[in-house]
């Protein structure tokens, strides 16, 4: 109904009321959510501090990439001001004169069940633009681009008007706040709907205006991104943290959390809960506390960080939502006991072959071939070999594809045929036969 509404370009104004129930239902951490930064205060702070001071509070914060994978922040920007390039015409700590750097926002939020970062910039756009101006003024980029998913069309114009005002605030453009050399500015992307191009070398092609394909990595964007020069590609989230870390500091930010896992973390749960909407969590949280605050009941299961992550049984929810147990972009989908484990890995997996971008045989095949056998076992027409087929072909489509895609398209049914093989099992066909029929004897 939403897609409907976005295609038919009825004003937000005009849509229904239940439709915003999820924003209402922001539920305010202390942490993020609950401190929100001033436009300004973080690059106020920045520029108060010498660089590495401040490369040292992001750092200390141990921030780890929010969108799914948890790369240490502070690497991934140290690594592109630094990168091998540089080392090689500079010492250490000082990039190289003329090098061009970018700033990247993945703002295409594809994975089925996440809604955090639409609502951040929903509702916190100014904070993220902070975020990416702090790390372009660290790396030292002077272009920054948000890469925004296309079916959030509806919010570029907003987006457009924070833009304007940081210009004309000087936060953004020549010399921001008055220091000399420091420019940098930001482009809004939109993206065209592909799932593929929230793949991070996927989303630099499609910003070069070629197709999104995902390139070999390595080497990282961090060296070899944007038209081949140094990136910083980081999810919304990321740099929403990054901004009220460079305001309260990176020890303010690591009170909480776990060893691995610093901070917190914005999931955005829905399904069959009560209560869904984005909850803000210390790292370290378990899943039975999550469920116990969304108001879900009579579970079944639930699946964390979307199709492309793991299907938990009901006797998972002491497992933890951290780095060391369980990473996740954000995406808490709950199932109760109403729904079909079969149909839920059936819809994960014509998603994913839907979304194949086509370029790799193991995948584009790979998912063709799960769809169309899981197809046939869901419908009651499964014969007993094909649950080890299934199985084989979901765990070669995992090691033989070339991204991450690929690599975990087969996630729903691997995870729910290990969970649930009985429930597999009952769904395939039989065949009832007279008392007495010699089955043995007619096969022979
Ligand atoms: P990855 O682990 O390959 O890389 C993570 C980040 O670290 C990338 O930015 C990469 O460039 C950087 N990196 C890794 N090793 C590096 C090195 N040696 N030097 C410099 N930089 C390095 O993970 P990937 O494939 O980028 O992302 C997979 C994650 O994305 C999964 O966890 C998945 O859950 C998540 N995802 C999130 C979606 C969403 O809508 N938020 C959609 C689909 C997947
Ligand atoms: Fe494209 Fe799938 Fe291969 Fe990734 S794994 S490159 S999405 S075909």
């Amino acid at each position: 109904q939403i897609a409907r509404l976005i295609n038919d370009d009825i004003p937000l104004g005009e849509w229904p009321e239940e439709f915003f129930a999820i924003k209402e239902n922001i539920r305010l951490a202390d942490r993020l959510l609950g401190n929100p930064v001033r436009p300004g205060e973080a690059l106020e702070r920045t520029l108060a501090l010498d660089r590495e001071t401040m490369f040292g509070e992001i750092e200390t914060s141990q921030l780890r990439g929010r969108g799914g994978a948890g790369f240490n922040t502070a690497w991934k920007w140290r690594f592109c001001y630094e990168g091998p390039e540089t080392a090689a015409v500079c010492p250490p700590g000082q990039p190289a004169a003329g090098i061009e750097r970018y700033v990247v926002c993945n703002a295409d939020e594809g994975e089925p069940g996440t809604f955090k970062d639409r609502v951040l910039l929903q509702s916190c756009a100014d904070q993220v633009f902070e975020g990416m101006t702090v790390c372009a003024y660290l790396v030292g980029a002077k272009q920054g681009f948000l890469y925004l998913r296309g079916e959030y069309l509806y919010l570029h114009d907003q987006l457009e008007a924070v833009l304007a005002a940081r210009r004309r605030h000087g936060l953004l453009g020549k010399s921001i706040l008055g220091r000399e050399g420091f420019d940098f500015d930001i482009e809004i992307r939109l993206g065209a709907g592909a799932y593929i191009c929230g793949e991070e070398s996927a989303l630099i092609e499609s910003l070069e205006g070629n197709r999104g394909v995902p390139r070999n990595r390595p080497p990282y964007p961090v060296t070899h991104g944007y038209l081949g020069k140094p990136t910083v590609v980081n999810n919304v989230e990321t740099f929403f943290a990054a901004a009220a870390i460079a305001v309260h500091g990176g020890e303010w930010f690591a009170e909480v959390g776990t060893e691995k896992s610093k901070g917190t973390k914005l999931l955005s749960i829905c399904g069959d809960c009560a209560r869904p909407g984005i909850y803000e969590y210390p790292f370290g949280v378990t899943i039975r506390q999550v469920l116990e605050d969304c108001g879900a009941a009579d579970v079944l299961g639930v699946q964390i960080g979307g199709p492309s992550g793991t299907f938990l049984s009901d006797k998972e929810c002491d497992r933890k939502l951290a780095y060391e147990d369980l990473a996740t972009g954000g995406s808490f989908i709950v199932f109760d006991r109403t729904r079909d484990v079969i149909g839920i890995a059936r819809n994960f997996t014509h998603f994913f072959a839907h979304e194949s971008c086509g370029f790799c045989t193991p995948c584009r095949v790979g998912t063709a071939l799960l769809k169309n056998l899981l197809d046939k076992i869901a419908e009651g027409h499964g014969a007993t070999g094909d649950l080890a087929e299934l199985s084989r072909l979901g765990r070669f489509v995992r090691s033989a594809s070339h991204c991450g895609l690929g690599q975990t398209a087969a996630n729903p049914i691997l995870s729910t045929l290990e969970r649930y093989p009985e429930i597999y099992q009952a769904r395939l066909k039989t065949i009832d036969f007279e008392p007495g029929f010699d089955l043995d004897g007619a096969l022979a």
